[in-house]
């Protein structure tokens, strides 16, 4: 009988496949040999591998460019990046890079775009798409901005931001309008609390926008919650928002751009199959029969892919330390990190991610439960977030065992607080980014240490604080 890893994950999917393969015993990811890096690094271990976030911007763009050819699309698709999703500055970096402009969410994200207009990244050239929900110092930030003769776009999503807006603006200024969705049948609640809802954006534009000259309405957003999925709720969402574009459209002559949000899936496990050109193909070319049907032109469209652009660019590693024999059935495997603080999606809304060992392929293997090393009882990956059983190389004390969790490079380390006060004060891990040159030589660098006990300490007061890096 084989009961070897290898055996059993090539008898349930098929692998080796896309990124993953073996080297020997060894996993290696994207043709890095990450046994090498943990080699270098130790864990737990943060890994972001720059080039892939330029190659999702690249097969995104040629999805789109794919469907406006087949279905004959007249409008222009343009690349947004939400920087929500993954804020630091090496992201932002490879991003801006491929042209892409940005799309932020609050008042302290336009800081950041202010300090990458003073380095010269973000020019007047760049569009700025500002979305969320605004208070006065985002309202603020914006008209400085707008005042200022940059590209930013507010996307009103209440219409008190409109006052809000004309008060601070003294120039002629692009804005959008976000249409809150209706939320999937799930859901505790209807409508978004996001966006204006759809019966009242006409009579909003009646009453107000298409009566002033300041603002230009040239775009309308939705954004679905549950994001990019082949089901009923999301063509039927799509369609009822590009027919309130038609609508507004026969009004409102400038308006000629359809945000689609962001929301394209990532890959959360090897089996996971989501066809991008077909999904986009479809995208496009409903709109395009929708605004036919309505003899209005079709829309430019922007999206604001964050998860899709940046997830796929992260790995986190642990180490199997211990393993603990809770009763005849349940065998823990001891992390030496926390699921709680490293990959907080895990605990908070059971979100999977690709989970591998990453040696010892060649082993027998066995049944666990995967814990954390918080004295917290959620602090732990099992099978609710990982649908299957968790199967992993029998653990021995004799050699050490290292697993890897894939495509964490969305939303994780905000989400968990980088650099702040962790659960059980258990650190952050080190992290370390990771470049292919284009003569193929792949170079690393530490962004930044394990965290250490005095930052802890300087946190919760017991040691001064540092000086801010920045005044003002
Ligand atoms: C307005 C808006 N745009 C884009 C995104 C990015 O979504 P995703 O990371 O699923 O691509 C979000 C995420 O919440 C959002 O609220």
């Amino acid at each position: 009988m084989k009961t070897r890893y290898i055996d059993l994950i090539e008898q349930t999917f098929d692998f080796p496949k896309d990124e993953f393969k073996l080297n020997g015993d060894d996993l290696v990811w994207n043709d890095l040999p990450l046994m090498d890096i943990i080699a270098r690094h130790g864990t737990p271990l943060r890994i972001t591998y720059l080039n892939k976030i330029g190659e999702k911007i690249d097969q995104a763009r040629a999805s789109f460019a794919k469907a406006f050819a087949e279905h004959g699309y007249s409008g222009a698709y343009k690349y947004f990046y939400c920087t929500k999703s993954n804020h630091f500055s090496y992201i932002i970096d490879q991003v801006i890079d491929k042209g892409v402009d940005l799309e932020t969410s609050s008042a302290y994200d336009l800081e950041m775009i202010e300090l990458l207009i003073e380095r010269g990244r973000i020019t007047k050239e760049s569009t700025i798409l500002c979305n969320g929900f605004k208070d006065d110092r985002y309202i603020q930030n914006i008209g400085r901005l707008v005042n200022k003769g940059y590209h930013v776009v507010p996307i009103i999503d209440n219409m008190a931001e409109i006052y809000a807006l004309d008060e601070i603006i003294n120039v002629p200024c692009d804005i959008g309008i976000r249409i809150a969705a209706e939320e999937a049948p799930k859901f505790e609640f209807y409508t978004s609390r996001l966006g204006i809802g759809y019966k009242d954006i006409i009579p909003f534009y009646m009453r107000n926008v298409g009566r002033q000259r300041k603002f230009r309405l040239k775009m309308m957003h939705f954004f679905i919650n549950t994001g990019i999925t082949d089901t009923a709720y999301y063509w039927n969402e799509l369609s009822k928002c590009v027919s309130v574009y038609c609508d507004l459209k026969k009004l409102c002559p400038t308006l000629d751009t359809l945000d689609i949000g962001g929301g394209l899936p990532i890959k959360n496990s090897l089996n996971f199959s989501f066809d991008v050109d077909y999904m986009i193909g479809e995208i496009v070319g409903r709109i395009k029969d929708i605004c036919e049907e309505n003899q209005v032109a079709e829309p430019h469209i922007f999206s604001e892919f964050g998860s899709f652009t940046v997830s796929d660019s992260g790995a986190t590693f642990f180490r199997i330390i211990h393993q603990k024999k809770q009763n005849e059935k349940e065998r823990w495997n001891m992390i030496d990190g926390s699921f709680m603080t490293t990959l907080p999606d895990t605990w908070a809304i059971s979100k999977r991610f690709i989970m591998l060992p990453v040696n010892n392929w060649e082993d027998e293997y066995e049944r666990v439960f995967l814990g954390g090393m918080t004295c917290d009882s959620d602090d732990y990956y099992n099978s609710e977030q990982h649908v299957n059983a968790i199967y992993l190389p029998r653990y021995r004390e004799d050699r050490p065992q290292y697993l890897g969790f894939f495509n964490t490079g969305a939303y994780q380390d905000t989400l968990g607080g980088f650099g702040g006060i962790q659960h059980c004060l258990i650190p952050k891990p080190k992290h370390v980014l990771i470049e292919r040159k284009p003569d193929g030589t792949v170079e690393d660098r530490v962004f930044a240490p394990q965290q250490s006990a005095e930052r802890m300490l300087q946190l919760l007061g017991y040691l001064p604080q540092e000086e801010p890096v920045r005044k003002g």
